[in-house]
């Protein structure tokens, strides 16, 4: 029998953001982004959705990222970390304003570029390969006040030339890239995911179909840029991944369920396919959906594919065509039905290891390109034992069956895999309920949702067992 295992050079780590992870908000002449006015609490959904208008910071909220586990200062001692763990890559993003504090500056900020010319040399040093996420949600602030962010075709050149700003200062430093995190996230979360607030009477679905076609061409014309400044660099999309079920097998069901997935995989066509799906030019055209496209965009669309596929999953979904079914549960931001076969995490996360292998199926069959699984992983309360110890078996037991359904999806099904960063590899700041108190890590960060706390990092049960992981590239589980 053959034995089941990953490929040669197969990237093992683990994934943060800035916004959850760095702090220093205002630190090293980093400008004000949409991600710092999100506060914790009651207000943070209305806020994320853009439906409660929030440009500044106030004394009443908290805001959770203003100083999130502070890696901006403790980064060195994190990546020690994630190298003794083994860690052969680490997906990280940059902040746009610390580059841009304002999104259209003359110049970048000198600070701001160091700050990541050292983070990258640190995880060099250690023989870690960076994995950059160009854009994860955020954008500097001026632009969502003088241009409305992503709803202006203004954002592709200020986004461009941020690109090209960060593809030249670390083209011998970093070879993969993602260039928007979790695209879908605009339809869902718009002011969180991509810095759109809507006005008086606008047409919401317009609006955001709009911004995402600003965003589809934006990366395109990265990848295009990434490749004639390294023709080395591998630049990838990201969805926020997990196939949707029927509730039953009545046909309206099944159909639903296809229509759903539509609604995502529509940016990964165009990213990966080069045009607008036939499905997508109908349902513009069924609701009265205006899209403003230049000539050249399809061109630029068709030509600049990316290299890769990456995906967050968590769970996968469920729908129904009868609305009498309506027991619903949480989920990476899509609120999805309640599947009886399945059980939930604390926050009411849908537990399917085999949804990954048959996601990651669906998107490779799609597709035909390498995929990488740039998040996953089980939030849960962690709580230290008499000895300060998180013996935390349930975050084992949740990887460990991942890592098995990802192994099958590479051995029996022939997915193309490149890697596996599992999220919130050190405990950070919750991007949905902005609490600390939902961890990820495999290093516990002593933080609590009032943002009391003295910082201090120390190793969970979970540290030494994906060490192990990473040693044995996956064969012991
Ligand atoms: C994804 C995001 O949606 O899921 C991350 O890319 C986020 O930013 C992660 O943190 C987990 O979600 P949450 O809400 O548990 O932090």
């Amino acid at each position: 029998m053959s034995v089941k295992k990953f490929p040669e050079g197969f990237l093992w780590g683990g994934a943060t953001a800035a916004n959850q992870c760095e702090g220093a908000y205002l630190e090293g002449g980093r400008g004000l982004a949409n991600v710092d006015v999100i506060p914790a609490g009651k207000d943070r959904f209305p806020v994320a959705l853009g439906q409660l208008k929030m440009l500044e910071c106030d004394n009443e909220h908290y805001y959770p990222g203003h100083e999130a586990i502070d890696m901006y200062h403790h980064y060195k001692e994190d990546i020690a970390l994630f190298a003794e763990m083994g860690f052969k890559c680490y997906r990280l993003s940059i902040a746009w304003s610390r580059i841009f504090p304002n999104g259209d500056d003359k110049s970048p900020n000198e600070e701001g570029l160091q700050f990541y010319d050292n983070l990258f040399d640190e995880c060099l040093k250690y023989g870690i390969e960076p994995l950059v996420t160009i854009c994860h949600f955020d954008v500097p602030m001026n632009l969502i006040k003088t241009i409305g962010s992503w709803k202006s075709r203004k954002m592709i050149d200020h986004y461009v030339r941020y690109c090209e700003t960060i593809f030249t200062r670390y083209q011998n430093k970093v070879k993969y890239w993602l260039t928007f995190n979790e695209i879908n996230m605009l339809l869902h979360l718009p002011f969180m995911g991509a810095g759109i607030l809507f006005e008086e009477g606008e047409n919401q679905e317009e609006v955001k179909y709009q911004a995402a076609h600003h965003e589809l061409v934006a990366s395109a014309l990265a990848t295009k840029i990434g490749h004639e400044i390294n023709p080395e660099f591998k630049i990838g999309c990201m969805l926020a991944a997990g196939n949707t079920y029927a509730n039953t097998c009545a046909p309206e069901d099944v159909w639903k369920s296809i229509q759903k997935d539509r609604e995502n995989y529509f940016f990964i066509d165009v990213q990966s396919r080069g045009e607008y799906p036939n499905y997508a030019k109908k349902m513009f055209e069924k609701n009265g959906l205006n899209i403003k496209m230049e000539k050249e965009d399809e061109e630029i669309l068709k030509k600049y594919t990316v290299d890769f596929i990456s995906f967050s999953y968590y769970s996968s979904r469920l729908t129904s065509a009868d609305p009498q079914v309506n027991s619903q549960t949480e989920g990476n931001v899509f609120a999805t039905l309640r599947n009886p076969y399945l059980k939930a995490s604390e926050w009411g996360w849908q537990i399917d290891p085999l949804g990954l292998r048959i996601t990651m199926n669906s998107l490779y069959d799609r597709y035909q390109k390498p995929l990488f699984i740039v998040e996953n992983g089980l939030g849960a309360v962690d709580i230290p034992d008499e000895e300060g110890k998180i013996n935390d078996a349930y975050r084992i037991e949740y990887l460990k069956a991942h890592i098995k359904a990802m192994k099958d999806a590479v051995n029996e099904d022939g997915v193309e895999l490149m890697g596996y960063t599992p999220w919130g590899c050190i405990d950070l700041v919750s991007a949905s309920t902005g609490e600390m108190k939902k961890r990820y890590g495999f290093i516990y960060v002593d933080k609590d949702n009032e943002g009391n706390g003295s910082l201090k990092r120390s190793k969970k049960a979970s540290f030494d067992w994906y060490k192990k992981v990473i040693e044995s590239n996956g064969e012991c589980l």
